[in-house]
């Protein structure tokens, strides 16, 4: 089967896009990361890709002048280099309708939160004001409301009563950097699709044992 030739859009550090040009290094990944494009010119995950020796390119929105200027731009150089999927990673600006209609199925994100719970910024400081004690990450198609794309796969952890929105970023980070190439690989190989604005498996999906919280520990 053809590898999906993947872009990633990003604006910041990179650390969800590293885990996937790692992931997409496997001989045996469905897809692999044709171009990295940040609409931030200082985005530090550019220099990580740029190490990884992955194409890099900046279109910086605020020299467009507007969102569909930026977006034109976004398109010619993704269509240009064949990219079938859009994995945005860390990416802060919101599409069209129609670009996200286009990309429809196409296009995916990573939330730090058990969406749709706390979709925007500041997730963790909102978590733990709110008092929730499960927490996690989602991965989702795009569309063009927020954050409100069709879910994917979600990853939870406890939230534990001495945790600050530091240590939940931290900790939600590291399941964001195992869920993502899972969720894309499932999206690259067609075994998660959307089907009617649902999510649709190829697979029969396991029902696994209850995450409740909390529980007292063994110490
Ligand atoms: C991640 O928490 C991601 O879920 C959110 O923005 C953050 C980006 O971090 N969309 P990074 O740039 O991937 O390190």
């Amino acid at each position: 089967m053809r590898r999906r030739r993947v872009g990633i859009l990003i604006s910041g550090r990179g650390s969800n896009m590293e885990a996937l040009i790692r992931a997409a290094k496997a001989k045996d990944y469905p897809a692999e990361v044709t171009t990295v494009i940040s609409n931030r010119p200082d985005a530090a995950g550019l220099k990580t890709a740029q190490t990884h020796g992955i194409e890099t390119m900046c279109i910086d929105h605020k020299t467009c002048a507007g969102r569909e200027a930026f977006e034109a731009k976004l398109e010619e150089q993704l269509l240009s280099r064949g990219v079938d999927l859009i994995a945005c990673a860390g990416f802060m600006r919101i599409f069209s309708e129609a670009f996200a209609t286009r990309w429809q199925g196409r296009m995916v994100n990573i939330h730090p939160s058990l969406l749709p719970s706390y979709p925007g910024l500041d997730t963790h400081a909102r978590a733990l004001a709110d008092g929730v004690k499960l927490h996690g990450c989602t991965v989702h198609f795009v569309s063009s409301a927020v954050d409100a794309g069709p879910i994917i796969a979600q990853s939870a952890l406890t939230v534990l009563p001495a945790d600050t929105a530091d240590s939940l970023a931290r900790r939600v980070l590291k399941l964001e950097h195992e869920l993502y190439p899972l969720a894309l690989e499932w999206v690259a190989v067609g075994e998660v699709s959307l089907k009617g604005g649902r999510v649709a498996y190829s697979f029969a999906v396991k029902d696994q044992t209850r995450l409740l919280a909390p529980m007292r520990s063994a110490e």
